[in-house]
């Protein structure tokens, strides 16, 4: 384990459940949550990005073809962005059947239905702004949709559990989205040069991909007060390699397998 440990890491170390259960489940679906909750996570992470009018969806890529059947549905269309389509559209679509015919029908989720469904499996949240430069504004929208659902910024004190994380690989929209959430801890994703890491005094975690990354690099984050919880981390070998060079956590879309190695560590 590494030699310094802040006092965040104190806290239990988590294995976060990547795109739902990315593993398990067709990604950033209702299924997916459930697949979190039955497996054994206590946190989950997803990607959130809007749709042509304005509405909050579950979606990984900036297209809609890998995981859904929109150019069935639609085929001809010139762009099958998901900011090119309306929720009514993105609504017809299969999300599941990509990923097993066992999921045929799994629908793409609003954020709302999300964090319903995640209140009522009491799942903890890393809630990532997906492609922010294409969804002007969206850390707006996102915190609109928090606040009306007030269970997520309560609990956010670092004495408490973590309930809620938001998190973007563009930095800017993170700050921009703390100045709005200010009592709800935010991530930034990628590897923040070391000479840099000093100037996020406002950030709470620093999330890199988990091979960027040495027991140095997560030592100076916690020596600056940051936790550390690296993606997307899936072998076992990769999972005690991470726990080794002392991380807070990381994120996996296997979270059973995360939990064990969490356990024997
Ligand atoms: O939570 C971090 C991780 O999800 C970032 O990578 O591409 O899976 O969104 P990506
Ligand atoms: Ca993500």
């Amino acid at each position: 384990p590494a030699t310094v440990r802040h006092v965040a890491s104190q806290r239990p170390l988590l294995a976060v459940s990547h795109r739902g259960a990315a593993g398990h489940a067709p990604e950033n679906t209702l299924a997916g949550l459930d697949a979190a909750r039955r497996l054994g996570a206590e946190t989950v992470e997803i990607d959130v990005q809007r749709t042509k009018d304005g509405e909050l969806v579950l979606l990984h890529d900036v297209t809609l073809t890998r995981t859904t059947d929109a150019e069935k549905v639609f085929p001809g269309r010139s762009s099958y962005l998901v900011a090119d389509f309306t929720l009514a559209e993105i609504r017809r679509l299969d999300a599941g059947s990509w990923f097993s015919s066992a999921y045929a029908g799994e629908r793409v989720p609003t954020l709302s239905e999300a964090l319903r469904r995640l209140e009522s499996l009491d799942l903890n949240l890393f809630l990532e702004i997906k492609e922010p430069a294409r969804h002007p504004g969206i850390e707006r929208d996102i915190a609109r949709e928090l606040r009306a659902r007030s269970i997520w910024l309560k609990h956010n004190r670092p004495w408490e559990p973590r309930r809620l994380i938001v998190q973007s690989f563009d930095w800017e929209v993170v700050r921009s989205s703390k100045l709005i959430l200010p009592s709800v801890p935010h991530a930034l994703l990628g590897r923040v040069p070391e000479s840099r890491v000093p100037d996020f005094t406002w950030a709470h975690m620093i999330n890199p991909n988990h091979a960027t990354i040495d027991a140095a690099y997560v030592d100076l984050l916690h020596e600056h007060g940051f936790e550390i919880m690296p993606y997307t981390v899936n072998t076992r070998a990769a999972m005690d390699t991470v726990l080794f060079k002392g991380v807070d956590g990381f994120i996996t879309d296997y979270p059973d397998a995360g939990q064990r190695a969490i356990r024997d560590f």
